[in-house]
């Protein structure tokens, strides 16, 4: 499978692609990210705001969805493929593994440019400067960074990137769908969300073969330590970001919406940003830890059962 997906990159590949006009697809009139992005939607705060603050707020919430992708791909995929394209997990898949795992660092840095321009765009049409420097690290990013930290060893280190890596590319289709299956949102987002798409089906592919043969070669002790890091990225690839969220209001100068978003973060402590978790769920049943790894289903959607 890993042969045939590195095989046909040169046709499937975005990067191989021709880049549409961006530019020619923006709809002034469109909102800039999907309602279901923003975890205040029903909150009477941002229901009572005028048209004019909901849009900034909807840019916003794209360019940090631009950014916090870009974080990931910068941080923590990226780093987690060079490490699996010198075969630091030792899954004896090859140099098919190598070359597939290194056009895919190729496709995450496209990736990269992608939303950063898309961001531009959003920026230029609507006359905003919206500047990335005045948000936070992203969520995801920033909590891989603080296990990295208060990991003792590089080996350890080295798993938790195989952790948080493969969470990233088996959950991120998910995430890219809540833009590029939404109707009502900017064409050029959805447009940047499914071109994205296309090569996370493949990474979230090889993502899952290289986990398999990479825990397979596990002793007792690093496989939990595996299945923790494993189940902590899926919590933060879940969650709401309201760190970012709260820098973003305090931006667009929201009267109580530092209130407001207490109000959502407790009252909905349970409600993840991201919902479908099947891709990860097969993961783990092919790997037979569902009972084992330290993790809710119940609070996810996890698709069709395994039979
Ligand atoms: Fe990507
Ligand atoms: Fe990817």
């Amino acid at each position: 499978m890993i042969g045939r997906l590195s095989g046909n990159w040169h046709r499937r590949a975005a990067v191989k692609r021709q880049e549409p006009d961006l530019d020619d697809l923006f709809e002034p009139e469109r909102p800039d990210c999907p309602e279901s992005l923003l975890p205040f939607r029903d909150h009477p705060t941002y229901l009572a705001l005028d048209d004019g603050t909901k849009a900034r707020l909807r840019a916003w919430g794209w360019i940090a969805f631009n950014k916090n992708i870009q974080d990931i791909e910068q941080r923590v995929v990226n780093p987690g493929f060079a490490l699996m394209a010198t075969d630091t997990y030792r899954t004896g898949l090859g140099e098919a593994m190598a070359l597939a795992v290194t056009q895919a660092m190729v496709d995450e840095q496209y990736h990269t440019l992608m939303h950063l321009n898309a961001s531009a765009v959003t920026r230029r049409r609507r006359g905003w400067a919206m500047p990335d420097g005045a948000l936070p690290l992203g969520h995801k990013a920033r909590r891989h960074q603080e296990r990295l930290r208060a990991t003792s060893t590089p080996g350890l280190r080295e798993l938790d990137l195989l952790a948080y890596t493969t969470v990233a590319e088996i959950s991120i289709n998910a995430y890219l769908d809540l833009v590029a299956d939404d109707p009502e949102v900017q064409p050029i987002n959805r447009v940047t969300a499914d071109l994205h798409n296309r090569d996370e089906y493949c990474h979230s592919s090889i993502a899952a073969e290289v986990a398999k043969a990479a825990y397979g070669q596990l002793d007792a002790e690093h496989r939990k330590f595996f299945l923790a890091a494993l189940a902590d990225g899926m919590e933060a690839f879940a969650a709401n970001d309201y760190t970012t969220w709260h820098r973003i209001v305090e931006l667009t100068g929201v009267p109580g919406g530092r209130r407001m978003l207490q109000d959502v973060a407790e009252s909905a402590q349970r409600r993840r940003l991201l919902q479908d978790f099947s891709g990860l769920h097969r993961l783990c049943g092919e790997l037979e830890v569902l009972d084992e790894l330290p993790f809710d289903w119940s609070t996810v959607s996890v698709g069709r059962p395994i039979t």
